[in-house]
């Protein structure tokens, strides 16, 4: 009894080893072990040898014996493949995974970006406001008191349950926010969605985005205006491209100005986007006015600062050949996804 106890643990230690590549092999284990001559069947023939008071604890030795290798002989079968795949270890590893498609950020958003590093790197925060603006934040303090000619420059969306309350018309808004805070110096990127009401086309739109700066200290001059943007022309336009800067109005600065760089599609030769004047205005600027800064409780005697307010859409249209604007707003997944690996 002993011995056929010790020649049974060699067996499973001889089963526990045993391996299969394929079908064949595991078939070769069944013969050999649970086969109709195999061994599990000789070592039960050897329970007739067994006195008779041991038969039971033999009969669970051997049972546990058989189940042992039933249970091999199930695991060399799955590990095999079977015909099938049925379990971990018969994954085929090497099969391609299902690739999760890339999102992509929206044009907008990347030129929005693009801008906003440019000036990150000469020190400018970034700062947001509200879109739903009081006519003070939007016009009063940016010096266009009710009734100035001035704020026919942009057509205002007015909220009916209050008529004090607009979608703002540009991110100057957020400028007198800012400003109102209290705390000098400022040198602040403000970048939003801004309303006019606007009959929609290929090259109008009731939103769109811009981009304001703001820089308040003492001593702050118009050349730093001017040197300022001379840097962000270089880094997002190329080296070679020229910069002009026009008188202009805008209540809140004096003096104010816009600024034109030279076509970077024709390169100033002149084409259809520049109108055949090889220049292409890019944003509108000046000195913040004296009244703009009183009216945020900032002295203009001992402070001045400039400002600058530009379009997003426009060098979004150019740099990523759109040549529709609604596009930006309709979400169509085809036209955002040209834009996966863009930057
Ligand atoms: N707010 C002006 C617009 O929407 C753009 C602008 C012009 C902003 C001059 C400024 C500025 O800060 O100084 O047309």
């Amino acid at each position: 009894m002993e011995e056929l106890i010790s020649k049974i643990e060699k067996y499973k230690t001889e089963i526990a080893g045993s391996e299969a590549s394929d079908a064949k092999g595991v078939e070769e284990f069944r013969i050999k072990w649970l086969g109709t001559k195999g061994i599990i069947k000789e070592v039960m023939g050897e329970m007739k040898n067994v006195p008779a008071d041991k038969k039971k604890e033999f009969g669970q030795v051997l049972n546990e014996f058989k189940l042992f290798t039933e249970s091999k002989y199930e695991s060399l079968k799955e590990a095999t493949g079977n015909g099938q795949l049925s379990s971990a270890s018969a994954i085929d590893l090497s099969l391609p995974g299902d690739p999760m498609p890339l999102g992509s950020r929206h044009p907008i958003t990347l030129m929005r970006n693009r801008i906003v590093s440019i000036f990150q790197r000469l020190g400018f925060a970034v700062a947001e406001g509200p879109e739903i603006e009081d006519d003070w934040h939007n016009f009063g303090a940016l010096n266009l008191p009710p009734h100035h000619p001035a704020r026919d420059m942009q057509d205002t969306f007015y909220i009916q349950q209050n008529p004090d309350w607009v979608l703002r018309t540009h991110t100057s808004s957020v400028q007198i926010r800012e400003m109102d805070k209290g705390k000098l110096p400022i040198r602040m990127l403000m970048p939003g969605r801004v309303y006019r009401n606007e009959t929609v086309s290929a090259r109008s739109h009731c939103f769109f985005h811009q981009v304001e700066g703001l820089y308040i200290d003492e001593n702050v001059s118009f050349a730093d205006l001017k040197q300022t943007l001379y840097f962000f022309v270089k880094e997002m336009y190329g080296k070679d491209v020229k910069v002009r800067f026009r008188p202009s109005y805008f209540p809140f600065t004096e003096p104010s100005a816009e600024m034109d760089v030279t076509c970077f599609i024709c390169g100033g030769t002149g084409c259809n986007i520049c109108k055949k004047t090889g220049w292409v205005e890019i944003l509108g600027c000046g000195m913040v006015h004296p009244n703009v800064l009183s009216n945020c409780n900032i002295d203009p005697n001992k402070y001045t600062g400039f400002a600058f307010g530009m379009g997003i859409e426009r060098p979004a249209m150019l740099k990523y050949g759109v040549n529709d604007l609604r596009l930006f707003s309709e979400n169509d997944v085809r036209f955002l996804r040209q834009f996966t690996s863009a930057i």
